[in-house]
C-alpha cells in the first residue's frame, strides 16, 4: 500500500516525542512536513526538539518549519516545565542536530502540502490547534484538499486537564480550535475521554531503556520526568499516551469502535468553561450515530490498548 502523505503539527513535548517516533517507524505514512506551535514549549524549541529526534532515527529529510509562537488571541502562556520540563523533553539533553528548520511558516507548508497532495494529505495535531486555524485563514481551499484532520484534544463527558473544562490544546487556544472545528474538513476529536485510558508502565519505559535504538533509549529517559506527573492522576509512576493515541488512529492501527460524527462547539468565552469542546452527545444512548451535517467525528472507544501495540513498534523499528 502507498504510503499517505502527513502533516504533522506538534509541540514537541513528551508525548509529542513518542508521537513522533511512532510515526517515524509507521510504514503506511510518510511525514511530508512537520510543524510546531507553542504548547508544552515555546514553538521555536518544540522545533529544535523535533529536529534532534528525527536526526537521532536518522531522517534528517523531513522539513520542519517553526509555526505560532503565539495563540490567537493572545501571548504565549510560557509552557509547562512540571510537566515536560524546562526544555519541553524532560529537561533530558538529546544530541543535537546541525540542521535547523524551513523559512516557511508552518501554516505556510500546511497550505502548499495540502495543493502539492490534493485530496491525499492526512493532517495529524496534536498541540494547540493555531496553525491550523492561520492555514485555514492563509488558504479555506485547504479545508477541500485535506483528506483527514486527526486532533489530539478536548474532553467529551471527561474532565479538562488544564481546567476542570478544558483540555491543554484546546485551552491554550480556544478561537484556533473553533476555527478548526468549524471548517468544512472531517475531523477525528481524540479526547482525553479515550487518552487517558491507554497508559504506558514503568515496564514499557524500562523495556525501552534495554532498547539497541539510541532513539528508545533516549525516550524511556524522556519519560522519566513525566511518568513523576502522573502519579497525581492515576496513584502511581506511569502515563498517558494522548499524542501517540491519536497518531495510531489516524494511521489505523487502533481503531475506534465508538465514534459518532456530531456537533461540536468550542467555548471561546472569557468564563469559567473557556477551552470547553461541547460535544453533542445527546441521542446517543441507543448506540453510536451520526448527526446529518456533523463534522466531527468525537472517538469515545476504540479496540484495545495501545500501550502494547505502541511499545512494539518502537521496539521493532530500528531507526
Ligand atoms: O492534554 C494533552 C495534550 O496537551 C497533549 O498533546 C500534550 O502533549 C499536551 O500538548
Ligand atoms: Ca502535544
Amino acid at each position: 500500500m502507498t504510503p499517505r502523505p502527513v502533516y504533522f503539527d506538534c509541540d514537541t513535548g513528551i508525548d509529542d516525542a513518542l508521537a513522533l517516533v511512532y510515526l517515524m517507524a509507521s510504514p503506511e505514512i510518510t511525514l511530508a512536513g512537520i510543524g510546531t506551535v507553542s504548547g508544552n514549549i515555546d514553538a521555536a524549541r518544540a522545533a529544535v526538539n523535533t529536529l534532534d529526534l528525527l536526526a537521532l532515527g536518522g531522517l534528517d529529510e523531513v522539513p520542519v518549519a517553526v509555526g505560532a509562537m503565539d495563540p490567537l488571541a493572545g501571548p504565549f502562556s510560557g509552557g509547562v516545565p512540571h510537566i515536560h520540563g524546562h526544555n519541553g523533553v524532560g529537561d533530558v539533553e538529546l544530541p543535537h542536530t546541525a540542521r535547523g528548520p524551513e523559512q516557511e511558516s508552518a501554516a505556510e507548508m500546511l497550505v502548499r502540502l495540502a495543493h502539492e497532495h490534493p485530496g491525499e494529505l492526512d493532517v495529524i495535531a496534536i498541540g494547540p490547534l493555531t496553525n491550523l486555524a492561520l492555514a485555514l485563514q492563509l488558504d479555506p481551499s485547504i479545508a477541500t484538499l485535506v483528506r483527514k484532520v486527526t486532533v489530539m484534544g478536548g474532553a467529551a463527558l471527561v474532565p479538562g486537564n488544564v481546567s476542570v473544562a478544558g483540555e491543554a490544546n484546546i485551552w491554550n487556544d480556544p478561537e484556533a480550535a473553533q476555527i478548526v472545528v468549524s471548517a468544512p474538513w472531517q475531523v477525528v476529536l481524540v479526547p482525553l475521554d479515550v487518552t487517558l485510558e491507554n497508559t504506558f508502565e514503568e515496564a514499557d519505559r524500562t523495556a525501552l531503556a534495554a532498547s539497541a535504538s539510541p532513539l528508545n533509549r533516549a525516550l524511556a529517559d524522556i519519560l522519566d520526568l513525566y511518568f513523576d506527573f502522573y502519579v497525581h492522576e492515576y496513584g502511581r509512576r506511569m502515563c498517558a499516551l494522548h499524542d501517540p493515541l491519536a497518531a495510531a488512529i489516524a494511521v489505523g492501527q487502533i481503531t475506534a469502535t465508538r465514534a459518532p460524527k456530531v456537533p461540536v462547539v468550542v467555548d471561546d468565552t472569557q468564563g469559567p468553561g473557556r477551552g470547553q469542546t461541547l460535544c453533542d452527545l445527546r441521542g446517543q444512548r441507543g448506540g453510536a450515530r451520526d448527526v446529518e451535517g456533523a463534522n466531527v467525528r468525537v472517538v469515545l472507544d476504540t479496540d484495545q490498548p495501545l500501550g502494547p501495540v505502541l511499545l512494539q513498534r518502537l521496539l521493532d523499528y530500528a531507526g
